[in-house]
C-alpha cells in the first residue's frame, strides 16, 4: 500500500503541477461511465436536473437535462439546475471534464461565477478524486439533449419560471 502510494506520488511529482489533483484530464475508461452512473443515481443530481421532477413527473426522455422548476434563496437570487447532458447550446458541451469536476467540488464555473447554495456543492467538495471524475465521464457520455433550463435571475428580478423556496441543510 505504502509502496504503491509512494509510486503513485512520485509519478505525480515527475508529471508536474500542471492541473491541480483531481482535475487532470484522462482518457475515459468504461469502468467510470458505469461509476459515474452509479453515483449520478445515488446523489440524485436528476431531482434537481430534470424536467418535471418537482411536478411528480419526471421526464426521463430529457433526464439530466436541465430543470424547469427553480430555488428561491432570499437575498440571493432564483436558481434553476441547468443542463448536464453534453449539449454544446444547452448544456456542458463545451466544457471540459475538469472543468466539470471544479464545478461541482468547489461551486466555480468556467466563468468564475460561483454557484448558489442550492447546487449542493459544499458536501460534493467531499467527493475523492476518481469519484469526481466518474461523474463527469459519466454526464460527458450522455447523448446531448437540446433543452435550455431557465437562467437564473437576481432576488429583485422576475423570476423567469416557477421556483420552490426552502431552507437549505447544511453541508455535513
Ligand atoms: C438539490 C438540488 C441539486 C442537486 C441534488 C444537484 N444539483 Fe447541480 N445544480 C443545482 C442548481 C440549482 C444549480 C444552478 C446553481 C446556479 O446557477 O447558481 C446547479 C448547477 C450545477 C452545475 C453547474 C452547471 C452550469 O451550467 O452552471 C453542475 C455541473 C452541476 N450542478 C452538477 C450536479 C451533479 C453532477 C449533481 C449530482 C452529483 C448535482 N448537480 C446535484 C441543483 C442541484
Amino acid at each position: 500500500m505504502l509502496k504503491r502510494f509512494t509510486v503513485a506520488a512520485l509519478l505525480a511529482a515527475a508529471l508536474g503541477s500542471a492541473a491541480p489533483a483531481g482535475s487532470a484530464e484522462r482518457p475515459i475508461t468504461p469502468d467510470d461511465v458505469a461509476r459515474g452512473e452509479y453515483l449520478v443515481a445515488v446523489m440524485s443530481c436528476g431531482d434537481c436536473h430534470t424536467p418535471g421532477h418537482f411536478f411528480g413527473k419526471p421526464d426521463m426522455t430529457k433526464y439530466l437535462g436541465g430543470s424547469d422548476v427553480g430555488f428561491a434563496i432570499p437575498g440571493l437570487g432564483y436558481f434553476y439546475g441547468p443542463n448536464l447532458t453534453p449539449d454544446d447550446e444547452t448544456g456542458l458541451g463545451t466544457w471540459s471534464t475538469a472543468e466539470i469536476v471544479t464545478a461541482m467540488r468547489t461551486g466555480v464555473r468556467p466563468d468564475g461565477r460561483v454557484l448558489a447554495p442550492a447546487m449542493p456543492w459544499m458536501s460534493f467538495a467531499r467527493l475523492t478524486d476518481d469519484d469526481a471524475f466518474a461523474i463527469s465521464a459519466y454526464l460527458k457520455s450522455l447523448p446531448p439533449i437540446d433543452n435550455k433550463a431557465p437562467p437564473p435571475a437576481g432576488w429583485n428580478e422576475t423570476p423567469p419560471a416557477p421556483y420552490q423556496q426552502v431552507t437549505m441543510p447544511p453541508a455535513r
